[in-house]
């Protein structure tokens, strides 16, 4: 049931520090991942893997865009991401001892599993899935699987799937990464960021009032544009796929890098910009892209390290997020854009959990 709450889409974003903990329970030690996380013949398997494929749909898909800035950043190994139902269908070529991830919620999404039976027949090191439900096709048809433990989620706008669906693939980046030289301290540091992020959700879901009354600038758009670099890239992507699935608003992502290159010739009073502006070694790049927004007469919503000073972007919409360890940067960043949409969705009056023309689960092509 929704409980005290008016829609699932909305519990089950406030349900994420919970699910979150759920999905590191008996996987990390104080400072370590256990390797028992992965399962009995995990250990053989991983010691192996040379290359790494991904492959899912939606905001699945986002989940192994992000998952592949962390492998190779952290693991160095070549990881290359596809939406499956472009994978199922081309001619694909598979390189050598290649772990094969698929991403789902559900496990049943037929352009995944058809690409999984495809990329299998070509010839893997092996399959593992990242899903939520068990016993599901992808479950049953993978060799390893890695369960986002999220519980039943219902609001067809996936949430609490995506943040756990990352705090297993960060967990599955340092059992890669520690094989591939990552050091004790090094796996130290981002396990012991782990165990602060639920809390850290917590604070990002506590800005929840202040992301309705900016949603309220948002009800009479047509469009909008999301901004962000690295993985946070991903993240735009993400945020704009929720505005345009739950609350009908265009909603475009790029990377912030890109503006250049044609996307500011739409920059107007009319279309506003969202940023994700957490504070990392990419901020001051962001920063300038986001003033050449502003001198161009865009109206920003910028989500940024509350101990940055945006002195030149002071007079925009800023919210400030509490610093997070740059691994996490990713999960915690997304919430407000759930609650943006949410929020944005209620006021226009659309059917939240259930948007139009869109199936919660995709079992057909
Ligand atoms: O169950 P899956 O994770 O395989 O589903 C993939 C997509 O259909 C799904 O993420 C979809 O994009 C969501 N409605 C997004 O909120």
């Amino acid at each position: 049931s929704k409980g005290e709450y008016k829609h699932f889409m909305l519990k089950e974003t406030f349900e994420q520090p919970t699910v979150i903990k759920q999905c590191l329970e008996g996987r990390i030690s104080a400072t370590k991942v256990l390797d028992q996380a992965f399962g009995v013949k995990a250990a053989d398997i991983l010691d192996q893997v040379e290359a790494v494929q991904i492959i899912a749909c939606g905001t699945s898909y986002h989940s192994g865009m992000v998952t592949k800035y962390w492998i190779e950043k952290y693991a160095g190994i070549p990881c290359q991401v596809e939406v499956a139902s472009e994978f199922r269908y081309r001619h694909t070529v598979i390189a050598k001892n290649t772990l094969l991830i698929t991403i789902s919620q559900s496990g049943e999404t037929a352009d995944t599993l058809a690409a999984l039976r495809k990329a299998k027949e070509q010839g893997l090191l092996a399959s593992m899935t990242v899903c939520n439900v068990p016993g599901s096709s992808l479950v049953r048809e993978s060799d390893l699987c890695l369960m986002t433990n999220a519980g039943p989620e219902i609001g067809v706008a996936s949430t609490k799937a995506f943040t756990t669906q990352l705090t297993a693939l960060l967990l599955l980046t340092v059992a890669l990464a520690k094989r591939n030289g990552m050091s004790e301290a090094a796996e130290t540091e981002i396990v012991t960021a782990l165990h602060q992020l639920p809390g850290l959700v917590e604070k990002a879901l506590a800005l929840d009032p202040v992301i309705e009354k900016i949603s309220q600038l948002f009800a009479d758009k047509h469009h909008s544009l999301f901004l962000g670099r690295g993985p946070m890239y991903p993240i735009a992507q993400e945020g704009a796929l929720k505005l345009k699935e739950i609350s009908y608003i265009h909603a475009e992502a790029y990377p912030a890098g890109e503006l250049k290159h044609g996307p500011l010739a739409l920059v107007d009073e009319d279309m506003p910009i969202i940023a994700v502006a957490p504070k990392n070694d990419l901020l001051e790049k962001l920063v300038s892209n986001l003033e050449e927004v502003k001198a161009r007469g865009g109206e920003l919503f910028v989500f940024a390290d509350e101990s940055v000073n945006l002195y030149d972007l002071d007079d925009q919409h800023l919210v400030s997020l509490p610093t997070v360890p740059c691994c996490l940067e990713p999960i915690v960043y997304i919430i407000p854009l759930q609650l943006l949409s949410y929020h944005v969705a209620v006021l226009k009056g659309t059917d939240v959990d259930q948007p139009r023309n869109l199936a919660k689960s995709v079992t057909v092509e």
